[in-house]
């Protein structure tokens, strides 16, 4: 019988190493039926490691000990999780892309008749789950096909099947819209209300100030502690995290670096037979642009269109005069134009490889390919890298895998800096980035702009692109609606942009303004 004087989960004392890595240290970790409870911490604190250890996935080290509803469990893998009540929605989504939506929801505890599996009772018994969801999908839909909103909705629909009493959502909106993010954010409140204990792991202050009841922070593997829903403002939080005070945000000064007059890049009516209906734009050397705009304006389709990755029906490219107009990725970047993807899972980090054959992969042919000089020439520039964008990790030769989620994007962007870019297109540099970390990418890309690089960020968070542009492109429709530039103690300001993104302003008062 579940209890409710008793917290549904308690976890005590719970360590793991990974090798010489301690990723958790005697944590303590509390959750009650019905509530939103937080869990923060910067890249590597060991939050994706606890809720592993939860869901079954990894065995902690000897001494700790984890109870559900005041009974002692002990989780030989992640189905006796699973049949216990827990369901993780993990980082990495989990689910097997050649089974439909039901045999997912079902998967490990399958209906059966006459010995085999029932797959029409199945189907039957999926279907008011995601009616309930109100996914758009079938239960026979085969989940590979589906995006990635759709995706995470039947990981919900399995822990409703499985009748869940604690639900863990780690960074479940990285690669969500802010429609579907809504839609996301009002189930799960749903399911808390319905009693769930609901762990939920971001690193979007919004998201922490919209959801949670309570926030629970890990710093370097411990627990440091944990605030109310009143006493979680965002300084405390940030500074839990941390272990001191710090600006949460990094405002760069906009007089101290006047862009130099050169034209980097030039950019003239391109479109993409798509989403893109004609762009130009030009960006400077030393100069950050930033491009914002509602998710579907065609921001991420343009830098893509822009460096080759997808086609150009129209248009060209210039770049340091010369006009280029890349046909492959490849092209691209042999030309000096690199763009960093925004989704790190379909086409970014290799997984199985080591830090340092990610950051050399793209120029292996410049560090003499052969030969134990190559080698230790190669091994040097990973640790550079390492220590430039602080990727945390005892060596450059642990596989990405074994990063958190945080540091394969830095690996991602050091790759990247290795092919020594002239313009740079960073689409949502700072998406799974802890705050920290984030002044850091902040820092480098100043410092970048600095070096004479022509800097283009895409980014969804409006402060972002306020913090650290120069001047913003405002994409609407897919076409440039409007163009703001930050002056000297005057900083482009959120109405501005919205002002452009919903149409109430016009290009001439934007400059005005
Ligand atoms: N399989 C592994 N092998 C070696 N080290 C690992 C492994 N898994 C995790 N680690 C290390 O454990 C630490 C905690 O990682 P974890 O993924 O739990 O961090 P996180 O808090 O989820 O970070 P992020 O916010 O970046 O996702 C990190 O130092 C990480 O490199
Ligand atoms: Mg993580």
């Amino acid at each position: 019988m579940p209890r409710d004087d008793l917290p549904v989960l308690e976890m005590r004392g719970i360590s793991k190493t990974f090798g010489p890595v301690r990723a958790l240290e005697d944590v303590s970790f509390t959750a009650w039926a019905g509530e939103i409870h937080a869990l923060m911490g910067e890249n590597g604190a060991g939050k994706s490691t606890l809720m592993k250890i939860l869901g079954g996935i990894l065995k902690p080290d000897r001494g700790g000990e984890i109870r559900l509803g005041g009974a002692p469990l002990h989780l030989e893998g992640p189905k006796a999780a699973h049949a216990a009540g827990i369901v993780v929605i993990h980082q990495e989504l989990a689910l097997a892309p050649n089974l439909t939506v039901a045999e997912n929801i079902f998967l490990g505890e399958e209906m059966h008749r006459f010995g085999r599996i029932d797959r029409a009772a199945m189907n039957r018994a999926a279907r008011p789950l995601l009616e309930r969801l109100g996914a758009p999908f079938a239960p026979t839909d085969v989940v590979g096909r589906l995006p990635l909103a759709a995706r995470q909705m039947v990981e919900i629909a399995r822990a409703l099947a499985a009748r869940a009493r604690v639900l863990v959502m780690d960074e479940p909106t990285t690669a969500l819209s802010e429609r579907e993010t809504e839609k996301l954010f009002t189930l799960i409140e749903g399911l808390r209300d319905e009693g769930l204990a609901i762990i939920y792991i971001s690193h979007r202050m919004a998201e922490i100030d919209r959801l949670a009841d309570r926030v629970s922070v890990l710093r370097d593997g411990r627990y440091v502690g944990t605030l109310t829903r009143a006493e979680a403002d965002h300084a405390r939080i940030v500074s839990l995290m941390v272990g001191r005070d710090v600006a949460s945000f990094y405002k760069k000064d906009h007089a101290a670096k006047p862009a130099r007059a050169e034209v980097l890049l030039e950019v003239r009516d391109v479109a993409d037979g798509g989403r893109v209906r004609g762009c130009s734009f030009t960006v400077h050397a030393g100069e950050v642009v930033g491009i914002a705009g509602l998710v579907g304006a065609g921001r991420s389709e343009l830098a893509r269109a822009v460096c080759g990755i997808s086609r150009r029906t129209r248009g060209e490219v210039w770049l340091e005069g010369r006009r280029i107009d890349p046909a492959s990725p490849a092209a691209a970047i042999a030309a000096g134009l690199v763009y960093l993807t925004e989704d790190r899972k379909a086409d970014g980090v290799h997984l199985d490889m080591s830090i340092h054959e990610n950051v050399v992969l793209a120029t292996l042919s410049r560090h003499a390919r052969l030969g134990v000089r190559g080698l230790a020439a190669e091994r040097a520039r990973a640790r550079e890298a390492i220590a430039r964008l602080a990727i945390r990790t005892p060596h450059e030769r642990l596989k990405v895998r074994a990063l958190s989620g945080g540091n394969q994007q830095k690996v991602l962007l050091a790759r990247l800096l290795e092919t020594r870019p002239r313009v740079l297109f960073l689409d949502e540099p700072t998406r799974g980035i802890d705050v920290g970390a984030k002044s850091e990418i902040y820092r480098l890309i100043d410092a970048l702009a600095a070096e004479g690089l022509g800097i283009v960020v895409i980014s969804s968070e409006l402060p972002e692109v306020i913090g650290i542009a120069d001047r913003i492109l405002v994409m609407r429709d897919g076409r440039i609606a409007g163009e703001l530039h930050a002056g000297p103690g005057a900083p482009v300001t959120q109405e501005a942009i919205m002002a452009i993104i919903t149409g109430t302003g016009t290009k001439a008062e934007a400059h005005a303004a």
